[in-house]
């Protein structure tokens, strides 16, 4: 069942969702070849907890870690290791975090030094299918609104949607009805009401959609090795626009000091 939100509960996700944008900041701020995606969580979940808050992701479902790090053909849910990252990484980091009863989600993707022209086209192309479908995020849409919009911006591009991942509901649960695919038809699905929550989270293969489970039981690859990218912001459906809860301004502004990132 849908859980709709009071206005009220919308500004604790937003501070939950601003506060996994901060994260996201704090930790872009190291990126760079040689640092470990296992540096990266520590940071994060210190971060996280000093804020008063939880990680959302770690022990959900036995889930071992604050961030997903999932890079170049790993496409999701990825675990933060101990290798270094390399020039060229295509590196998508998600994070979510609990606090006063509420999650946040958002998910963004970094290019590491000099990346390959498809690959930087990958990740505009993606960024571009979040913002399209947030505009579909409207009162009086269906789900497959958005999830349309995702699809046909993606393709149209040349590029693949995954399809056994999907957006979902965010709230006092991190995932709650309804699904949010990034493949369907307009007109089609959960009707959108004011109150509704939703993360939007495309994820984009630079080539075929079919994707793999690896042994550790959570990260998510492409059957052909070539690179996905991944970017998620917590919304609320809106009547003239939706209000994006989540945001990458405090990314944006971390990262104009660090010239290893990349940004299509
Ligand atoms: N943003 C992802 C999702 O909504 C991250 C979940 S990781 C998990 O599925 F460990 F929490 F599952
Ligand atoms: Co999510």
């Amino acid at each position: 069942m849908i859980v709709y939100k009071s206005a009220e509960e919308i500004e604790l996700i937003r501070q939950s969702s601003l506060l996994v944008g901060k994260t996201h900041a704090q930790i872009a701020r190291f990126i760079r070849p040689g640092v470990t995606g296992i540096e990266l969580d520590r940071m994060a979940e210190t971060y996280i907890r000093d804020h008063g808050a939880t990680p959302s992701f770690k022990n959900y479902n036995g889930y071992p870690f604050t961030l997903c790090i999932s890079v170049n053909e790993m496409v999701v849910h990825g675990f933060p290791s101990n290798k270094p990252f390399s020039e060229g990484d295509l590196i998508s980091i998600d994070c979510g975090v609990f606090m006063n009863g509420f999650h946040g989600d958002s998910a963004f993707t970094y290019g590491l030094g000099t990346m390959l022209p498809d690959t930087l086209k990958l990740m505009k192309t993606t960024h571009e299918c979040l913002l399209k479908a947030i505009e579909k995020a409207l009162v009086g849409n269906r789900v497959g609104d958005i999830s349309y919009a995702v699809q046909q911006h993606a393709e149209s591009n040349g590029f693949s949607v995954v399809r056994e991942l999907v957006g979902h509901g965010v709230g006092k649960k991190l995932h709650e009805p309804p699904e949010v695919p990034n493949y369907g038809k307009r007109g089609t699905g959960t009707l959108l009401k004011e109150g509704m929550v939703i993360a939007i989270e495309p994820m984009i293969n630079q080539g075929k959609r079919e994707v793999k489970t690896l042994a550790d039981g959570w990260t998510v690859v492409t059957r052909d090795g070539k690179p996905s990218s991944h970017y998620e912001h917590t919304i609320a459906v809106g009547k003239e626009k939706a209000d994006v809860l989540s945001t990458f301004e405090y990314i944006e502004e971390a990262i104009k000091g660090n010239s290893n990132i990349t940004l299509r």
